[in-house]
């Protein structure tokens, strides 16, 4: 009896390929892998459910290892931007990697990652971020952890002094899905306010829009947006539901605090998210809440981030300073590099003269985006450094607590 050809000229399998898939071809590839990591599963899903899904991931890069014939395991970029340090860069959110069961520690994800921060590098994004399942497995990639958001769970009795307070402004609500537009419009404006805020593609936010599962609450002060936030109530007598906090100013979440004190008996608990350097002690007298984060994977990581090409910060708003580094380890970033505060921007030069400073991506990486002093970068065991290297990295990037948006 004649034996099956081999399929691969080499040794009768057909070698492991990564490829990016697109459109339709996500239903029998980068799908199922996807919800059988992520979801609950098994579950019965039609295709006209997965069909409904495919608008909302149009634009993104998606990618699967193929061997021998098995989609082995896919990731996704989304294409976002995101203000390191007052300049808005193009970040590539990494999401939804996950490796078939049968196929796990092989290496896969690490081939397919790889691949996806070059091609994403490629299309021109400078970083990338992530909400990782192992903080670990990303540091291994360069990633460095960012400050969490919190959430501050109160009663809505305790902003009741508001609703007597004399506040400029009006506050408007609606359902998301109309006022759409108006909330992406405020996170762009935020997005060129606030390190370490990101904002997604339309599509991405999409998904949330079409559910129709949010309110929306805008606070206007002559007629400027000053702060909106997106809810749902839970029922009569349970939790309003609140996602973040956003506001220009004082004005701006006091007003929204007011809107919340206006569910007094209705529900007895407000829950909302803000950014990790927000101080709610600080708003009103008298408020009882419960500021807090819990840190646990693969549940409620903290998000992470890194640098995917060092020339691409060019501009950024830093402190007087100036050195030579070389980054290691790394398949992006690896050079020699001279950076120094010209006008209070970051020049990058490749040409590095003397050098007192090496690091890895994830050292380097903490410091742009100021979540680590270069004593924590030391400690960390991310570089080697000269004291004048200490010296001239602190005052060139100084500490700053990014503001991640969106959370998770
Ligand atoms: C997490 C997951 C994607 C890893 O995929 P994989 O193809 O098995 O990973 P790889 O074989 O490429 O492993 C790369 C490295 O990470 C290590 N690693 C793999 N799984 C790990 C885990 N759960 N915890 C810590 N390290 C892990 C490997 O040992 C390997 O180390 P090495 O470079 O020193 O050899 C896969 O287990 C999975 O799909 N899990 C469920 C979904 C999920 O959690 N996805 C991540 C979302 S952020």
């Amino acid at each position: 009896m004649a034996a099956e050809p081999p399929r691969s000229a080499t040794d009768g399998r057909v070698p492991v390929k990564i490829r990016e898939v697109i459109g339709d071809e996500r239903l029998s590839t980068s799908f199922p892998l996807q919800s059988y990591a992520f979801g609950p599963s098994p579950t019965p899903t039609t295709e006209e459910q997965l069909r409904a899904a495919l608008p909302y991931h149009e634009g993104n890069c998606t990618m699967i290892v193929e061997d021998d014939g098995l989609v082995a395991a896919a990731a996704s970029a989304i294409p976002m931007w995101q203000n390191v340090r007052g300049q808005v860069l193009d970040m590539a959110g990494v999401a939804w990697v996950a490796t078939h069961p049968l196929a796990r520690r092989r290496g896969h994800s690490r081939d397919l990652l790889h691949h996806l921060l070059g091609e994403m590098r490629r299309r021109g994004h400078t970083a990338t971020a992530l909400y990782p399942f192992r903080s670990s497995f990303y540091a291994r990639f360069g990633y460095v952890n960012l400050p969490k958001p919190r959430t501050v769970t109160f009663r809505p009795e305790d902003c009741a002094p508001l609703l007597k307070a004399d506040l400029p402004g009006e506050v408007t609500w609606q359902p998301y899905a109309e006022g759409f537009d108006d909330y992406r419009g405020f996170l762009r404006r935020l997005l060129h306010r606030r390190h370490g805020f990101a904002l997604p593609p339309e599509q991405q936010s999409a998904a949330a829009r079409d559910a129709g599962t949010r309110w929306l609450v805008t606070a206007r002060r002559d007629g400027d947006v000053v702060g909106m936030v997106t809810y749902r109530i839970d029922g009569q007598g349970g939790q309003l539901r609140a996602d973040d906090l956003l506001a220009t100013d004082a004005f701006g979440r006091a007003l929204l605090l007011r809107f919340f004190a206006h569910h007094i008996d209705q529900v007895s608990e407000v829950v909302l998210t803000v950014p990790a350097d927000e101080l709610p002690e600080l708003w009103l007298d008298d408020l009882t809440a419960r500021v807090e984060t819990v840190l646990s994977f693969p549940s409620a990581p903290p998000p992470m981030a890194r640098v995917l090409s060092v020339e691409g910060l060019r501009g950024l708003e830093v402190g007087a300073g100036r050195i030579g580094i070389e980054v290691v380890d790394d398949p992006f970033l690896v050079g020699r590099y001279h950076l120094e505060a010209v006008d209070g921007r970051l020049v990058v030069e490749t040409d590095p003269g003397q050098m007192s400073a090496v690091l890895t991506a994830a050292g380097f990486s903490g410091l742009v985006y100021g979540v680590l002093d270069p004593v924590d970068v030391l400690a960390r065991g991310l570089g080697t450094l000269s004291d004048d290297a200490v010296t001239q990295l602190r005052a060139l990037f100084p500490r700053a607590v990014p503001c991640v948006f969106p959370p998770r």
